[in-house]
């Protein structure tokens, strides 16, 4: 088959189709936004906050100023005023507050980007310095109950009597899992090159979503929206932390404003915890009371979890429990406790990604408590409808997931006895974890244009950061104009193009997709009504989904999957190797097979670091993340994922969007950590409830099992 396109005459809407950007990247033609270099242009450099709370006195630039090559210093004192918008977080260098350590406090501006960081270095702050409270505790006092959770989630929901069922049950499970923060991380840090000419604000920045910088940036600086254009042309990942405006495009071009210059501002990769959102850490206590015969009758999920000063941001984590199980009587419960942190923000499958570690380590520790095996007590407990809502799914295939990848793996035979599969100094085990995601849309607008010369070009401002979103875009107008994808010219990335939402909530494809197919279908109409012939000038349709999403569903829509691990422990170093992971999903209609098994299997190595490798520890005394860069916060690398396998159902859903898919950008995270940390029960009998799983955390717990070789344990 050919690879970059579909074979002749077959739909080009589910082909195996290749990026279409992957030459220009992999040759280094594709510019992102720091790369934009204009005439004359200067650099930015950031200066954080040393202290987690308090305020700045004073602002000492002078020695900053002598450095060759810096032009400005910028600070509270003489920045450019903006005005207030919907996020505090980008209200920057307008007051002298200090809501957290490494907020920007200063702004130096210099010919190259090596002036700037001497320059920044030289800058010296002085602040009246505040006690702060930063650690998150279960029983922290600060601890409130929002009206919401993130997504317009009701923060509690209770069904039915949760301490009495709970009492009556014949098997009870009570587990308090503990998640630190956890970080983005992309590969391309946050960056924005912007310029004013005539009163227009031009930007070119690292984003999931060009049309909402633009708007942001409208309001900040008090301009029409016509007189901001962003681009987002490449983007090198974000996984969430690009999802909303950040920094670097305001601070841009506020310097941009003052020094009546191009400037680019390109965050080095320490400052990306501080200013660009983080996953935030949670406190999750699960209680289960089931039958012998491992049938739910009570469930209660309580989160506990921070947000900063700055603003409320409160991580859904309790609301896949809504989703997954039979629970007669249940609660779910978020609580959150504004501290002196930095804002935490989207990452990768949030809520669901520690939600579901909570809820299905639980399951895993129902299924020892009942002696069930952990794949039927899934299913047992797989509801005819949405436990909380009671709507009916608009299809939920879990089950055949679970038996799909049970099979596949070679789940069974399977002794559940743990501790018991020794191959020299190493304990093996297998763990299984379901997963769930929402299926999300947002209203898209887009044009689809006939053009004089036989091809259609497609206009939205989608985003495509890395998961080929303009590939499929391409294949979506493809099917719908009934052309070879040859004929497609797609255009993204750009905020004069038709609006557009952001690459975020696995909802891109769906949302931007509804309304490039829309625009096509009207355009194949209205060519059919003038005989197929086209006028000279060509023809053009702009669709908008304004209605069609503001309708909403009578169906709960998700996507489900089940996550498959195996894992060796060391008995010596403490430390777990996993050597195999395999995830099915059934997430609609794939689009693409190849763009999506990227999706799927990089959202399974994201969920095998969180499981094994990557932590952030909260520091106490100075209110920061201790691991700020790739040297410390570690995440999976080739030789930590040997063998990841994802497969997927042909799953058919009307219910959903033309294209009936539901998204894949994010639950190929969700069950991962669950199915690895239960794979370590299974091997060693040791339960962690926290993560990583490293050594440090492990091997104590092994010696005190009296697993590791006696003449080590010593
Ligand atoms: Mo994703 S965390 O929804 O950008």
């Amino acid at each position: 088959m050919n690879e970059t396109t579909a074979p002749a005459g077959t739909d080009p809407l589910g082909a195996p189709v290749v990026r279409l950007e992957g030459r220009a990247k992999v040759t280094g033609t594709a510019r992102y936004a720091a790369e934009h270099t204009q005439p004359d242009r200067a650099c930015a450099r950031p200066v954080g906050a040393t202290v987690a709370r308090g305020r700045v006195t004073a602002l000492h630039r002078d020695e900053a100023l002598a450095v060759p090559g810096v032009i400005a210093v910028l600070g509270h004192d003489n920045a450019p005023r903006l005005r207030r918008g919907d996020d505090a977080t980008l209200h920057l260098l307008q007051d002298d507050r200090v809501p957290h350590r490494g907020w920007y406090v200063a702004l130096v501006v210099a010919e190259t980007p090596e002036a700037a960081r001497e320059g920044a270095a030289a800058v010296r702050v002085e602040y009246a310095e505040e006690p702060h409270d930063v650690i998150l505790t279960a029983d922290h006092p600060g601890l409130y109950t929002p009206e919401k959770a993130n997504g317009g989630h009701p923060a509690l929901r209770e069904h039915g009597d949760f301490p009495a069922a709970y009492e009556a049950a014949q098997v009870r499970v009570d587990a308090t899992y503990t998640l630190g923060a956890l970080h983005n991380h992309p590969m391309e840090p946050h960056a924005s090159t912007a310029w004013w000419q005539d009163g227009r604000l031009t930007a070119y920045d690292s984003s999931q979503g060009s049309t909402a910088v633009r708007d942001a940036l409208a309001a900040l600086f008090g301009l029409p929206e016509d007189r901001v254009a962003v681009v987002s042309e490449h983007v090198g990942g974000g996984f969430g932390s690009k999802g909303t405006p950040r920094p670097p495009v305001v601070l841009a071009a506020l310097a941009a404003l003052h020094t009546g210059r191009p400037v680019t501002c390109a965050l080095p990769r320490r400052h990306l915890p501080a200013v660009t959102g983080h996953r935030a850490p949670t406190v999750q206590r699960v209680r289960i009371g089931a039958g012998r015969d491992g049938r739910i009758g009570a469930l209660a999920h309580e989160v506990a979890t921070h947000t900063s000063t700055v603003r409320e941001f409160v991580e859904q984590a309790a609301v896949p429990s809504r989703v997954m199980y039979t629970s007669p009587s249940s609660r779910t419960l978020h609580r959150v406790a504004a501290l002196d942190v930095p804002s935490p923000s989207w990452m990768r499958a949030p809520g669901e990604t520690p939600g579901m570690y909570a809820l299905e380590s639980a399951m895993d520790e129902l299924a020892v408590a009942t002696g069930l095996d952990p794949v039927e007590l899934r299913l047992r407990n797989d509801p005819a409808a949405e436990p909380d809502s009671g709507l009916p799914f608009s299809s939920r295939h879990l089950a055949e997931c679970l038996r799909e990848g049970a099979d596949r793996f070679g789940w069974q035979p399977r002794d559940p006895r743990p501790a018991t599969r020794r191959q020299g100094d190493l304990l093996l085990g297998t763990g299984v974890a379901a997963a769930t995601y929402p299926v999300l849309i947002a209203p898209s607008r887009a044009t689809a244009f006939a053009a004089p010369d036989g091809g259609y070009e497609v206009r939205v401002n989608a985003t495509d950061i890395g998961t080929g979103a303009r590939t499929v875009l391409a294949q979506i107008a493809a099917h719908a104009l009934r052309v070879p994808l040859e004929r497609v010219r797609l255009e993204l990335g750009d905020s004069r193009l038709p609006a557009a939402p952001v690459a975020g909530g696995s909802s891109g494809t769906a949302s931007w997709g509804s309304a490039v197919h829309k625009a096509c279908s009207q355009l194949c109409e209205r060519l059919e009504e003038h005989g197929g012939r086209l006028p000279p000038e060509g023809m053009s349709v702009t669709a908008d989904t304004e209605q069609e999403t503001a309708r909403g569903s009578r169906y709960a829509r998700h996507a489900f999957g089940a996550t498959f691990a195996e894992v060796a422990v060391d008995t010596v170093t403490g430390e777990v190797r996993l050597r195999r992971l395999l995830g099915v999903y059934a997430a609609g209609r794939i689009l693409n097979p190849r763009t999506a098994r990227s999706q799927f299997i990089g959202g399974m190595t994201m969920g095998a670091g969180m499981a094994l490798c990557e932590g952030s520890t909260t520091d106490p005394r100075f209110g920061d993340f201790a691991e700020p860069d790739l040297a410390s916060y570690h995440v999976a690398t080739c030789a930590d994922v040997p063998g990841v396998e994802a497969y997927w159902l042909d799953e058919a859903d009307e219910h959903l969007n033309p294209m009936g898919g539901k998204g894949v950008g994010e639950i190929g995270i969700v069950g991962t950590a669950a199915a690895v940390g239960n794979a370590v029960h299974h091997a060693t009998g040791v339960r962690l409830r926290e993560l990583p799983l490293t050594p440090d955390r492990l091997l104590p717990r092994l010696e005190r099992a009296g697993l590791r070789p006696s003449a080590v344990a010593a």
